[in-house]
């Protein structure tokens, strides 16, 4: 027997609202109750639905929803629901409502398509909270895309590279992508070994090999 009560989980893209697919707001027009971040719930505000802050904290998110008699739940997840969001632990923790997910424009898609580069024969992996061997996958991979968080930065990256012999290669650093103070700076690990960014929402691609550092307009 199907759960009358659903949990939808939507990707709202990077963070700016022209990034949101329509389907996402017709989930949110229709939601008892938005789950999400402060800045995620924010963007929603004018439809002054019923709200949930996550904290960041699992197992709190877990109890609160626990809780809940709404009929129809909306989680917001930043990028896609597909890549590194909390999809994985909704689905194993959330038993008795029916689980759906509504796509969004994933960091990876929206920096590749602003360097006009393509990502089928890309690695992508994260460092947000967690660790990954992605220097090896350099030799395998065209080019490598990483999210990140304070603490594995993209200072953190360059470091990696120059230490397994990869100072030349090329990173494309995206910071508050979509925002209108978006940054994407291009330059070699060595060269960023050099530099001072205070970057505060990025991810990483990492390729070849190139020369001059590139400020992007
Ligand atoms: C929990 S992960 C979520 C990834 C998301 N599901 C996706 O598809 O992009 C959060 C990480 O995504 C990356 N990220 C999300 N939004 C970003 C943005 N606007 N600019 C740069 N990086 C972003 C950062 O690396 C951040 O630490």
């Amino acid at each position: 027997m199907s759960n009358t009560k659903e949990l939808c989980i939507c990707g709202i893209g990077p963070g700016h609202p022209d990034y949101i697919l329509p389907a996402v707001h017709l989930e949110v027009k229709a939601a008892d109750l938005l789950v999400g971040a402060r800045r995620q719930l924010e963007t929603f505000q004018s439809y002054a639905k019923t709200d949930l802050l996550f904290t960041g904290k699992l197992e709190q998110l877990e109890q609160d929803l626990d809780n809940r008699d709404e009929e129809k739940i909306v989680v917001l997840v930043s990028g896609d629901t597909g890549f590194h969001s909390l999809r994985r632990f909704l689905q194993q923790a959330i038993t008795d409502r029916t689980i759906r997910c509504i796509p969004g424009i994933s960091s990876f898609q929206y920096l590749y398509a602003k360097l006009g580069l393509g990502y089928e024969n890309a690695f992508k992996a994260s460092l947000h909270g967690t660790t990954t061997q992605f220097v090896s996958k350099l030799n395998e991979y065209e080019s490598v895309f990483l999210l990140t968080d304070r603490q594995n930065n993209w200072k953190t990256i360059a470091g990696m590279l120059a230490k397994s012999g990869h100072s030349q290669a090329t990173m494309h650093i995206g910071n508050r992508l979509s925002y209108p103070d978006e940054q994407i700076i291009t330059a070699t690990a060595e060269q960023l070994l050099q530099l001072e960014f205070s970057f505060s929402l990025c991810a990483v691609i990492i390729e070849g090999v190139t020369t001059q550092p590139i400020q992007h307009a």
